[in-house]
């Protein structure tokens, strides 16, 4: 490697190595970090330095494994074995921590004989959030330095923990306020002065193992990650190799490591990890300047309006709330005034930054001029055209040129909405999910006359809330509430055919989702799914398949959690919802009027439909240019609607069974409903060229 491209520096400051690992964005581990650090231990352990202090250029230091490495042959040396070649060292080796010190770069800190960090710096193990462990040494160093209980809880957790807590558990020797350079060759003084050499922790003995507790945290660790295997498969490897001899519990880790690496968790959730950012980077936004973001507007104080003006305070805005009237406006002031009261109990918040935010950055009023100001107004009135046609008309008057006029609509037609006012240009879908200030996705509906820098502001709007933002087109539902709609009419087709609501929510549970289908409507309340199809009801054809049961539940005044019964019955007795068996004979009766003799379904029947239909959708949404690439349709599902992370989402899913195999689950449901089930053009084509989603996941 030439000097030019090495990203692993060497200099001579007096008796100090100072080694420099510079490999923007976040110095990953890559290869060539990986030979440099090598051939820089080399020159260390040859030379005439007494101390070598290893940091990292630019904004942290290296924050892991070279994530775009895996899945591809591996290639030398190594991590495990620079790791290795850090803690043989003769002479004392010292890392300097800043940034986020994750992953591998912990592992490699924990190799050196010291650990000095800014104290900015986030440290952690964070690799079972890619469906593996960590796989240089982190599960046996770890518990070796600061017992295994806590060492254990770090890695399962994948938290960050801050230089304070990394100093008082005993993973760094001290913290300092310089730059790192300089707080390395600060501590790489004190070891000359001492005459310190190096302490390597494979040196030290195993942890202690406490099996009571480790099954405490096995349980509560099982729980947390329902589906996940690489969590327990790393707390296993900590727990077995306590007991034994160094080298060998290296081993163990390795054998870990490399069996997660090739399961298709670890696929699916490194697929997910680059999906969440590639959604939030749109091509043709390259070089479009957004519009600032400081102060928003939102008209609407209820369900919506509310989470949508706490994650602008929360996230520094000024905020703009808009009711209908005085009385309204208080009320919605009051709501938010609770839900920040509940961030500070969660720790989020101080109480005088919550006071401070309420006096001075919220304004609540019920008089649309008050929205003057506001660079970005959100829309989160009643889900009806007309009403919205109104806002925005006024909006029209009220707003600043230049202002954004976004609306929240779950469904409605955003180009008719922007039709309403003079500057369509500057109409755009900004559509949250509930809680708002909680769900991290965020729809951007772009309509037909979108102006590409308001797309831009949409997008930095997101980023400023923390959210995860997909672009989405025009059309009934957008990209999640449009798929929502497909297969929750599959479940109905299947209830109606035999399966009871109950098994479809255990079979999807079990299939890792959080909640089934039913059990998330009574969350939402069945009333929106009723109005949702009186919206569609003129328009459907005649030969869609619609169950009546459960516009009959609606009927009966059961409108889920909120009424004590939807789908399910919520009391003293079972606060989370137990089966009806008046629900079961509401259904056998419409079985009973239609003719239809109930059939057993299986669960794998069960999944593989409800999957189908979405995964279908989703090919529909893609082929239309609704969602860019089938990665935005992973993303909303991923983290509008519950679809387990470690399956990487709906059309990631599709590519880990074959498209083949959901083509036929197709065309053999076809066979008993030819309307409903029409293989997207989109699937077959790939399917037939032996192509997954995937290939359309490139720009
Ligand atoms: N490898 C390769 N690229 C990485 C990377 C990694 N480990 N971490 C981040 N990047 C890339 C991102 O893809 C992104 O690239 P683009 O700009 O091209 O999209 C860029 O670096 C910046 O990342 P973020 O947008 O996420 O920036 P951020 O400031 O919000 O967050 C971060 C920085 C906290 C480091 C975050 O990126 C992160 O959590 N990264 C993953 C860390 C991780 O999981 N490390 C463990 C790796 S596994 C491991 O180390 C295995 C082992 O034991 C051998
Ligand atoms: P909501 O009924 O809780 O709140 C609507 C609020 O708007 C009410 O407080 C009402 O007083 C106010 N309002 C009505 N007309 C107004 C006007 N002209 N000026 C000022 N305020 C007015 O409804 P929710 O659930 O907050 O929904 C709002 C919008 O967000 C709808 O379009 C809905 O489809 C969408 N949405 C809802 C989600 C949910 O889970 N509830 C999720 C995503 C979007």
């Amino acid at each position: 490697m030439s000097e030019s491209t090495n990203p692993v520096r060497y200099e001579v400051e007096g008796a100090i190595a100072v080694i420099c690992i510079d490999n923007p964005p976040v110095n990953a581990a890559s290869q060539a970090v990986r030979e440099g650090l090598v051939a820089a231990m080399a020159r260390f352990a040859e030379g005439p330095e007494k101390v070598a202090v290893i940091h990292g250029a630019g904004r942290t230091f290296v924050a892991g494994a070279d994530i775009k490495e895996f899945g591809k042959p591996p290639t030398e040396p190594m991590l495990p074995r620079v790791v290795d070649t850090v803690e043989a060292q003769e002479k004392p080796v010292v890392c300097v921590l800043h940034g986020t010190a994750l992953g591998g770069g912990l592992e490699l800190a924990l190799a050196a004989h010291y650990r000095v960090a800014l104290r900015s710096a986030r440290i952690g193990l964070p690799e079972v959030n890619l469906g593996i462990l960590p796989g240089a040494g982190g599960t046996q160093r770890l518990p070796r330095l600061i017992g295994l209980i806590p060492a254990v809880e770090i890695f399962t957790s994948a938290r960050q923990v801050g230089a304070e807590e990394a100093l008082e558990l005993g993973i760094v020797d001290a913290l300092s306020e310089e730059e790192p350079r300089v707080a390395g060759l600060n501590f790489a003084a004190g070891i000359l002065a001492r005459g310190d050499g190096p302490r390597r922790i494979r040196d030290l003995p195993g942890p202690k193992v406490d099996a009571e507790a480790v099954a405490e945290l096995r349980a509560k660790v099982a729980r947390a990650n329902r589906g996940e295997i690489a969590h327990l498969a790393a707390l296993d490897v900590a727990v077995k190799g306590a007991g034994l001899p160094f080298a060998e519990a290296l081993a163990e880790e390795r054998k870990a490591f490399t069996t997660l690496m090739e399961s298709p968790q670890r696929a699916a959730l490194i697929h997910v990890f680059f999906a969440e950012r590639k959604a939030a980077q749109l091509p043709e936004l390259k070089g479009v300047t957004a519009r600032p973001v400081a102060h928003l507007g939102v008209i609407g104080g209820g369900t919506m309006g509310g989470g949508i003006a706490v994650a602008g305070l929360l996230n520094g805005r000024r905020v703009t709330l808009i009711e209908r009237d005085a009385a309204a406006a208080e009320k919605a002031r009051e709501g938010i005034a609770r839900t920040l009261a509940d961030s500070v109990r969660r720790g989020k918040l101080t109480g005088d930054r919550r006071a401070e935010l309420l006096e001075t950055a919220l304004t609540t009023s019920a008089d649309n001029a008050a929205l003057a100001e506001a660079d970005v107004i959100v829309e989160a009135v009643f889900e009806s055209m007309e009403v919205k046609r109104e806002v925005f008309a006024t909006l029209d008057r009220v707003a600043k040129p230049g202002a954004i006029l976004a609306t929240n609509t779950s469904y409605l037609d955003v180009n008719e909405i922007a039709a309403a006012t003079s500057r369509p240009a500057d109409v755009l879908g900004l559509h949250f999910f509930s809680p708002a200030h909680v769900m991290r996705l965020l729809e951007i509906v772009v309509a037909d006359r979108t102006a590409p820098e308001v797309v831009a502001t949409g997008f930095a709007l997101a980023r400023a809330l923390q959210k995860i933002p997909v672009r989405a087109g025009v059309c009934d539902g957008f990209i999640g509430n449009r798929m929502l709609r497909v297969y929750r009419l599959a479940a109905d087709h299947m209830v109606l055919d035999g399966a009871s609501p109950y098994a479809i929510d255990r079979a999807l549970t079990d299939f890792g989702f959080a909640m089934g289908p039913y059990a998330v409507a009574d969350l939402a309340g069945l009333d929106i799914g009723h109005a949702t199809r009186e919206r569609l009801r003129p328009t459907k054809p005649a030969e869609e398949r619609w169950g009546d049961w459960p516009d009959r539940l609606h009927a009966l005044g059961r409108l889920g959690r909120k009424t004590g019964r939807g789908y399910y019955i919520y009391d003293a007795e079972s606060p989370r919802g137990r089966p009806d068996p008046e629900v079961e004979a509401l259904v056998a009766e419409e079985r009973a009027a239609k003719g239809i003799t109930a059939r057993a379904l299986s669960d794998d029947e069960i999944v593989e439909r409800y999957l189908a239909a979405m995964i279908n959708e989703g090919a529909r949404i893609v082929e239309e240019g609704i969602a860019r690439r089938p990665l935005d349709v992973d993303v909303v599902k991923i983290h509008g609607y519950a679809f387990p992370r470690w399956r990487g989402g709906p059309m990631h899913h599709a590519d880990t069974l074959g498209l083949d195999r959901v083509l036929a689950t197709i065309r053999a449901a076809a066979a008993e409903d030819a309307h409903f089930w029409q293989p997207a053009p989109l699937l077959a084509r790939l399917a037939s060229e032996g192509r997954g989603f995937a290939s359309l996941d490139e720009d």
